[in-house]
């Protein structure tokens, strides 16, 4: 099924405009936001996402799944092969390429629908942390890739192992990690395994720890 896109020149964020047309427009599943920049984009941990023109910011309207978060960053990574960009998925979902990051996943949900939020940078001029697609060598069409991102994550294949996937695209499986949870928590060791929940699964050294959320941080 293609989606049905809206786009608009520019929004706060596409996370909001997605559920001000769930509410106003009834719009559904299938539909996806987009806009050329934003005013106020959303990261994880309420951090702002800076959003100029040159980006692709887009709300994915989809029917909740589990591992949705795992398996939109896998889609996003995928979809980027098609472009030769050969990113890695920091966990749970940041978008990277040789260690910066290139694009983010905020995943929400409201009423009975997911509303998946990407962001890739694609020909801005990137904070120093970060990267572009540009800067790894590539052009690529925000449409073109918005639609590779969809059909990935809604065509999906059939009967593939989800994780063994996302491991495989794993940056954090292996590395040392401090991970920010809820309540300023830190879970540092190493990043031995990602479970069927999606939780990281850390050997902090006398025990494993397991955290389904956090901000995570590669310190080795
Ligand atoms: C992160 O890495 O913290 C997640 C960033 C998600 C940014 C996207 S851009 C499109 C959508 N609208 C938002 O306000 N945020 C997401």
């Amino acid at each position: 099924m293609l989606p049905t896109i809206r786009r608009f020149p520019q929004v706060e964020s596409t996370q909001d405009t997605a559920r001000m047309l769930l509410d106003v427009e009834h719009v559904n599943v299938g539909h996806i936001v987009m806009a050329d920049s934003q005013t106020g984009g959303r990261g994880r941990y309420g951090r702002s996402w800076l959003s100029p023109y040159g980006g692709l910011y887009a709300t994915l309207i989809l029917k909740p799944r589990p591992l949705i978060s795992i398996a939109s960053g896998l889609a996003v990574s995928r979809a980027l092969d098609g472009f030769d960009v050969h990113a890695l998925l920091k966990w749970p979902n940041d978008i990277e390429h040789e260690g910066r990051k290139l694009g983010g996943i905020l995943v929400e949900r409201t009423g009975e629908v997911a509303l998946v939020g990407i962001g890739v940078n694609l020909d801005g001029e990137p904070l120093s942390s970060a990267t572009s697609t540009r800067r790894a060598g590539a052009n690529v069409r925000r449409g073109d890739l918005l639609l590779a991102i969809w059909q990935h994550l809604e065509g999906g294949e059939p009967g593939e192992d989800l994780l063994a996937s996302y491991r495989k695209r794993s940056a954090t499986l292996g590395r040392r990690v401090r991970v920010t949870v809820e309540h300023q928590r830190i879970i540092e060791g190493l990043a031995i395994d990602v479970d069927e929940a999606g939780r990281l699964l850390v050997d902090v050294g006398d025990h494993i720890e397991e955290t389904s959320s956090g901000s995570c941080e590669h310190i080795g």
